[in-house]
């Protein structure tokens, strides 16, 4: 259904020139917002303003727009993507906020997650637990094996598929007071442990890229399950419990 009146709004955003400075929160005014706008295009609306002001834009990550990529990180009014649920911040719609409404727009904090300029931070540390373990080793010698041909339980293909619909948005890493990835690795983890295409480098993968998430400095998980309420995809904490129980395995059974 359509939403009514277009909404003014007062926003205040993080503003910070580079990585080395230090940032503060800005007030503006945007008016004439549809309900029906996406909370991205309202940010366009901003910046169109800001832009023909004079002013420098608001720098903020987006690329898809359709909850694909996982780029649109923003915690708004003190949640990661916003107040709807199981939504990336560009599928979060106006409809969600009130006209008048004052809305406080932060980046991801997080150590391992640096301000890179306003609302865009650095999320390379999880491109690097992925390169650490997230691969598998396939056949290509011409004998390959069709992947119809390998049989795999119902339940391990569910679990697995609902792994694999991580974005590696961060979200999780927002949200937790320990900043930890555990429910990114873990998703990761189990989405390979699972299946039978993941089990050649099934110990290493564990092992390594545990070992990264520790280098990159995010935090332990403490059970708070904060995580799994904000996660945009549903992802859950039973991936955890898959990882921790990968990893006991894997570090009790490695030959050195
Ligand atoms: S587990 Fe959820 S919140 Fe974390 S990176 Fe994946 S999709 Fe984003
Ligand atoms: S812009 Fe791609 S998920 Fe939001």
């Amino acid at each position: 259904m359509s939403g009514t009146k277009d909404m003014n709004l007062t926003l205040k955003i993080w503003r910070q020139k580079d990585q080395k400075s230090s940032g503060k929160m800005v007030d503006y005014k945007v008016n004439g917002i549809s309900p029906d706008s996406s909370f991205l295009e309202m940010m366009d609306v901003l910046n169109e303003g800001l832009i023909s002001k004079g002013e420098e834009p608001v720098e903020f990550d987006h690329d898809c727009r359709e909850g694909i990529c996982g780029m649109c990180s923003l915690y708004i009014n003190g949640e990661a993507h916003g107040p709807d649920r199981a939504v990336t911040t560009c599928q979060l719609h106006m409809r969600k906020f009130k006209d008048g409404e004052t809305i406080t727009i932060e980046p991801w904090r997080a150590k391992a997650f640096p301000v890179l300029k306003d609302l865009k931070v650095d999320r390379s540390s999880f491109d690097r637990i992925q390169q650490a373990g997230g691969f598998i080793s396939v056949n290509t010698s011409g004998n390959t094996q069709d992947a119809n041909a390998t049989p795999i339980s119902k339940d391990n293909a569910d679990k697995a598929m609902d792994a694999a619909t991580c974005i590696g948005c961060g979200a999780c890493v927002a949200t937790c007071k320990n900043a930890s990835a555990m429910l990114f690795v873990g998703a990761k983890v189990a989405q390979y442990s699972l299946l039978p295409q993941g089990q050649v480098e099934r110990k290493d993968r564990v092992l390594n890229m545990v070992k990264q998430m520790d280098l990159e400095g995010f935090g332990n998980c403490t059970n708070t399950g904060a995580c799994e309420v904000e996660c945009p995809k549903g992802i859950s904490l039973e991936n955890i419990a898959i990882m921790n129980r990968e990893y006991l395995k894997a570090s009790l059974t490695k030959e050195e």
